[in-house]
Formats: C-alpha cells, sequence, structure tokens
C-alpha cells in the first residue's frame, strides 16, 4: 500500500513544492473512489447541507450529522488524510465548546483533523486546539458559515480594505490561522492574486477553491467534480464526469427492462437445479469475506475498519 498521509506531509508537500489534491466525501462508497484515485485529503465538508441533504446554506449541518457522515468515510479511506468540519456554532460560543466538538470528530467520527472558518477571531481557539495535538486546518475568504454576514456566496478580498472580506482582512486572517498553529489553511473565493500573494507570504499550506492557480493544493466539492448536483454549478469548480446524467439514462434504462419485462431474464434469476428434482427450495448459505460493492477495483483489496480487523460480510445470500 501506498504510505499514510499525514499531517506533517502537507508540509512537506508544501516546502517540495508539490501540489496537495482535496476533495470532499461524505460516506462509505465515495470514500473508497476518492481514496483509490489517490487523493491526498478527504474533507467530510458541511457542504454536505447543500449537495447531500438539499439545504440552501450549510448553517443547519449538525455535529451528530457530521460524525455520522465522518464516520463511514474513516471506514473507507486507507491513504488520504481525513480532515472533518466543525459545523456552524460547534465551535463559536465557547473555546471549551470547540475542544469538546473537534474531540468528538476525532474520536467518535475517525477524523485526523478538524477544519474550522474564521481567521483572526479563531485564533485563539485554533490555539487551545493544536495545543492539544488536535490538529486544525483552516478556513479564510469566503467562508460559507459567513453567507448572511456577505450577503450570499460572494467573492471576497476584492477591495481594499481591513474590513471583514476587504483585501487586507482576508491576508490578516490567513496569517492569524498560520501563527495560531494550523497546519494548513482554505483559501476559498478570493481573486488569484490574492491567493498568490497569501501563499507566498504563510509558511503553512494553502488549499484553494475559487481562488486560483498559485495555492500549495486544490479542494473541490465531490458532487461538482462528477456532476451530481445539477442544481447550481460555481463558475471555479471544474466538472470532470456527468455522473448524474448518466444515472438517470441507467435507472431509466432498468425501469423501461422492468415493464417491458426484458429484467429479471434467466441469467438474473434463481433456476431449480437439474441435480435436485424435488429442490422446490433455495440454498442459503453464508457469503464470503468480501463486501461486493461495485466500485472500480481497488489496488489494495478491501478496506479495513479504523481499529479493526477485516470485515466479514454478515450478509446471507441466495445462490441458484
Ligand atoms: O464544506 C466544504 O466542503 C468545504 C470545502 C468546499 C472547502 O468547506
Amino acid at each position: 500500500m501506498e504510505r499514510k498521509i499525514t499531517v506533517p506531509d502537507l508540509q512537506r508537500m508544501k516546502d517540495a513544492g508539490t501540489k496537495i489534491t482535496a476533495l470532499t466525501a461524505y460516506d462509505f462508497s465515495f470514500g473508497r473512489i476518492v481514496d483509490a484515485a489517490g487523493v491526498d485529503v478527504i474533507l467530510v465538508g458541511d457542504s454536505l447541507g447543500m449537495v447531500v441533504q438539499g439545504l440552501e446554506t450549510t448553517l443547519p449541518v449538525t455535529l451528530e450529522e457530521t460524525i455520522y457522515h465522518c464516520r463511514m468515510v474513516a471506514r473507507a479511506r486507507r491513504r488520504a488524510l481525513l480532515v472533518a468540519d466543525l459545523p456552524f456554532l460547534t465551535y463559536q460560543v465557547s473555546v471549551q465548546d470547540a475542544l469538546r466538538n473537534a474531540g468528538r470528530l476525532i474520536k467518535e467520527g475517525g477524523a485526523e483533523a478538524v477544519k474550522l472558518e474564521g481567521g483572526i477571531a479563531m485564533a485563539d481557539t485554533i490555539a487551545a486546539l493544536a495545543a492539544v495535538d488536535i490538529p486544525v486546518m483552516g478556513h479564510v475568504g469566503l467562508t460559507p458559515q459567513s453567507v448572511h454576514r456577505m450577503g450570499g456566496h460572494r467573492v471576497q478580498g476584492r477591495r481594499r480594505g481591513q474590513g471583514p472580506g476587504e483585501r487586507e482582512r482576508v491576508i490578516a486572517d490567513a496569517h492569524a490561522v498560520a501563527d495560531a498553529g494550523a497546519f494548513a489553511v482554505v483559501l476559498e473565493g478570493i481573486p488569484l492574486d490574492l491567493a498568490a500573494e497569501i501563499t507566498a507570504q504563510i509558511d503553512i499550506p494553502t488549499i484553494g477553491i475559487g481562488a486560483g492557480r498559485h495555492c500549495d493544493g486544490q479542494i473541490l466539492v465531490l458532487h461538482d467534480v462528477l456532476g451530481l448536483f445539477g442544481d447550481f454549478a460555481p463558475k471555479f469548480a471544474k466538472r470532470y464526469a456527468d455522473l448524474g446524467r448518466a444515472a438517470v439514462e441507467a435507472i431509466a434504462e432498468y425501469a423501461g427492462e422492468v415493464r417491458g419485462g426484458a429484467f429479471p431474464d434467466d441469467a438474473h434469476s434463481f433456476l431449480l437445479r437439474a441435480e435436485q428434482p424435488s429442490a422446490a427450495t433455495i440454498d442459503v448459505t453464508p457469503a464470503p469475506a468480501i463486501d461486493a460493492i461495485p466500485t472500480p477495483p481497488l489496488e489494495h483489496g478491501p478496506p479495513t475498519p479504523i481499529g479493526g480487523a477485516p470485515r466479514r460480510s454478515r450478509r446471507r445470500r441466495a445462490v441458484g
């Protein structure tokens, strides 16, 4: 197996000029696919509110929901560094809240690091988390949890000034996050020259989304990359596949075959065995220790859950 990516590896990658790749995932199947594709960082983002739950913003996402999704991805992940978002209001009220809730993402969710939004205002919180060895990824610029202050998901840092969302303030926020002890920072929705300036000024890796090519790495929302989220296509999100359309076509074909009687045919049915003329029943025997999930073949075999031996399927399957 290729070596596991760890928190210090990201710093080594920045120092060596190796681009960091990151993508979101929210469940076991896609976690396995993203990991198998060799992406360095998997983020269980609070974007799950929009692309999984169908919400308008990330604000209603809860800690329990994030832990639930993170556990699924943790079971799938073998190589990538797993980072989980602290949802809105799980870290802003007090440092104690932040410590407890970040700890739950690590302990119950299986995350190896947490991400939180905000710069100067979050410096003490980041420092407190870092002091107890909970690695923190910062997030400045367009911070979706500030949607109401920004008046929508708007590009930040275009205007000069020190006010929230203004250029010099975004730079100061990135410095505050780095100085507080974050191991990396997401730069979202800012002009590419501003991202280049920040990337050159701070020592920790910058991971861009809608922030241009000069960042140390890039992150996108999985559903945007795969074309699974038809309602909204942000300008910065390149679609590398149209799985949404392919899925609709496949499902429509299935429904058509069921209606027309073409499915199930004999090849997908259990037949009586010729050598067992009296057998009017179907054998049911234990399944082998393989999770027969039809995803692309993994180089490294079936996944191992956190803290456990390879899973043995408890499913019983009919053989005919
Ligand atoms: O929630 C999320 O998916 C994120 C990334 C887009 C950076 O914060």
